[in-house]
């Protein structure tokens, strides 16, 4: 069949992973029934497939796959074909123990579970790549193929290889990256802790040593295993191109992952794709979930992107774990499409009955088509399909730009650090503000023009480099509003301290620098009573987290800290700039942080509306989206919504 057969497909992705090669072959032609009844329109292929497609080296066996997609085409169905890298099989492994991931203590990961080798494998690389070349082949063509699916979760569970593989290719990196060895001495500040190296040859990967690792080693290793993910995606991709150079390609993210630089990785991709598990039990997964979307969007440019995985109710691999109460995975599902997902796709279409996975629920769950679940699998298919009109709309462009950075990630959760921090947390206790106002936002990477935005928010990026620096000063100059919060510019992007006060450029747009970090105590080494920060002024009550001496000299104060050592100590200022613009510095955790926001937000001119708890407002394309992630029901405006639905502003429904 010759690839001008494809038609675009015109609807949303609704589908999972399927896996019927797990199952007698009785069970598939119930899988296709099922499938069609719940409007399915793209099934994943193939994502563990690897022994079953190669059983011997280099003896493919396509039998099973064809069969497959004919069944699939038959019942108008698309393909998302996964490359099947993300297993190798067990000869491969067996011949060459070598492509086995270490960690950093030298223990070498077995096979037995999956993702069993490493990113830096020469061997692991060639035979991928020769098993994507045949799939391409015999595959690339066929109209059912909608994706290329590369590998799967690249980097899940192997962040960090400590292999002499690894080894050798970090220092191929290292040499790439500072050109002679004074350089990266420079760079890492080896002068401290007789740490000089002479020769390139004489570098490790940061393994475990008797104290504190080199923070300049462990970046770059960061880094450089981040590029090595990246390289086997774009190793894939390039192939894939050459051969299939219509297919979109993608590979799945997973959201908020701190072992890839997802910036850098997203270059490679035709389409972002994206892999969420929000905790049923947590009230916070709403929010949060709302973030992870909101970054594929960014990745993607503002394109729609496709929620390639979550779970239909329970996971199974959390302590404890909570199965989706009725109406959470639609409200999740829409969720997604409202913040410009173009597609709906689980894990997976039918509950395995055997393996690791076999209490993990899927679309068509243990107990059959006549459960609560698989009604909802049929449910959630036929409202997608009354979706098409949104396919290829987009959410209005943000007015608010989040920083966020890797290497900031990386450098602020390293150990001897001031106080242990999570980058995450800091950024979404942002992001959750402006969720709670209806405020859509975008992420920004660190040097990138900001122009766009009228707000921008740095907090927590603590490395930055002069260039990003410049980019975040810029919004002040041009008449923006740029909030920076503590622990921001405070090393440049190879950990070295910005003397003099920390923030570098920013210093000037904001007003301030930043004389010494007073952190509070745990409250365990507080003996057990928690420390208390508490500021007056704008966001009045109690802080947490962070406390810092701030010396100001061409700003005003908005809130000060209150009692103990940093009594008196301003917490919040802002510098208006003759532009109008204002760089405003938050230097704690206020409790009232929405105030802020807030203000920051009329600074702006931006709308904002405090929403009813767990409530959220969203636009695409022309329509509205009103969620309610609570148990009550909720008035917003003149809209009653009940609990855990989602409104969509009447205009979509007429066009369904
Ligand atoms: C993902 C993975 C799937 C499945 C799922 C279970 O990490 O891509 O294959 O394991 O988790 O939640």
């Amino acid at each position: 069949m010759t690839r001008t057969q494809r038609v675009p497909l015109d609807r949303m992705w609704y589908g999972g992973d399927y896996n019927p090669e797990q199952w007698p072959r009785e069970v598939w032609d119930e899988d296709i029934r099922l499938m069609q009844r719940a409007a399915v329109t793209v099934a994943t292929v193939a994502v563990f497939s690897w022994a079953k497609l190669e059983p011997e080296d280099g003896c493919f066996e396509f039998g099973w796959l064809d069969e497959v997609f004919e069944r699939l085409h038959a019942a108008g169905i698309r393909v998302d074909l996964a490359t099947a890298t993300a297993s190798p099989p067990s000869w491969l492994v067996r011949a060459h123990p070598e492509m086995l991931p270490v960690t950093a203590s030298g223990t070498r990961l077995e096979f037995g579970s999956r993702q069993h080798y490493h990113p830096n494998s020469a061997v692991y690389r060639r035979h991928a790549l020769r098993l994507v070349r045949a799939l391409a082949e015999r595959y690339g063509s066929h109209p059912a193929l909608e994706a290329w699916h590369i590998n799967n979760e690249l980097a899940c569970h192997v962040t960090h290889d400590y292999s002499p593989e690894s080894a050798a290719a970090f220092r191929a990196w290292l040499r790439d990256r500072h050109g002679d060895i004074e350089t990266l001495n420079a760079s890492w500040g080896t002068a401290f802790w007789s740490q000089e190296y002479s020769d390139f040859d004489q570098i490790e990967p940061p393994r475990d040593t008797p104290s504190f690792k080199n923070p300049g080693q462990q970046l770059d290793f960061d880094r450089f295993m981040s590029d090595a993910w990246r390289e086997c995606l774009r190793a894939e991709a390039e192939l894939l191109r050459e051969l299939t150079p219509d297919v979109p390609i993608t590979t799945n993210f997973m959201g908020f992952f701190k072992g890839g630089d997802y910036w850098s990785w997203a270059d490679e991709l035709d389409f972002i794709s994206d892999d969420e598990y929000p905790d049923p039990a947590d009230p916070i997964a709403p929010a949060y979930a709302a973030m992870t979307r909101d970054l594929m969007r960014s990745l993607s440019g503002g394109a729609p992107w496709i929620l390639m995985e979550q779970a239909p109710s329970a996971v199974n691999w959390r302590p404890r774990n909570a199965a989706k109460a009725a109406g959470w995975h639609r409200l999740l599902s829409l969720q997604s499409i409202a913040r410009g997902a173009d597609g709906i796709m689980q894990f997976q279409w039918r509950q395995s009955r055997i393996g690791a996975e076999k209490f993990h629920s899927g679309m068509l769950p243990h107990a059959g088509e006549d459960t609560r679940v698989f009604r909802e699998t049929v449910s959630l298919g036929a409202e997608l399909a009354g979706l098409r009109a949104l396919v290829g709309t987009r959410c209005p462009a943000a007015r608010v730009a989040i920083l966020f950075d890797w290497t900031s990630w990386w450098a602020l959760e390293q150990e001897s650090t001031p106080a242990s921090l999570s980058y995450l947390h800091i950024v979404f206790r942002w992001y959750h503000e402006l969720w709670r106002r209806g405020v859509l936002v975008e992420f920004a990477k660190p040097g990138q023009a900001l122009n766009d935005y009228d707000v921008v928010i740095a907090a927590g990026a603590v490395a930055l480099s002069a260039e990003a620096r410049t980019e975040l000063a810029r919004v002040v100059t041009r008449g923006g509003q740029l909030v920076v919060g503590y622990q921001t510019a405070v090393l440049d992007d190879s950990l070295g301290v910005l003397l003099g006060g920390y923030l570098g450029e920013l210093q000037s747009v904001l007003g301030v620098h930043v004389e010494e970090f007073m952190p509070p105590a745990e409250p365990s080494l507080s003996g057990g009573a928690v420390p208390s920060l508490e500021i007056s002024g704008l966001g009045a009550g109690a802080a947490s987290e962070w406390g810092e001496v701030v010396r100001v000299h061409d700003a005003e104060v908005l809130a000060s800290f209150v009692g103990g050592d940093l009594a008196g100590c301003p917490a919040i200022t802002r510098r208006t700039d003759a532009a109008g613009g204002a760089g405003w510095y938050v230097a704690t955790a206020p409790s009232a942080l929405g105030e802020i926001a807030s203000a920051v937000l009329e600074a702006a001119g931006i709308e904002h509306t405090l929403l009813p708890d767990q409530v959220e407002v969203v636009e695409r394309g022309d329509h509205r989206f009103i969620l309610n992630h609570s148990n009550v029901p909720v008035t917003v405006g003149e809209i009653e919504v009940a609990p855990r639905d989602v409104l969509i502003d009447s205009v979509l429904r007429v066009a369904v």
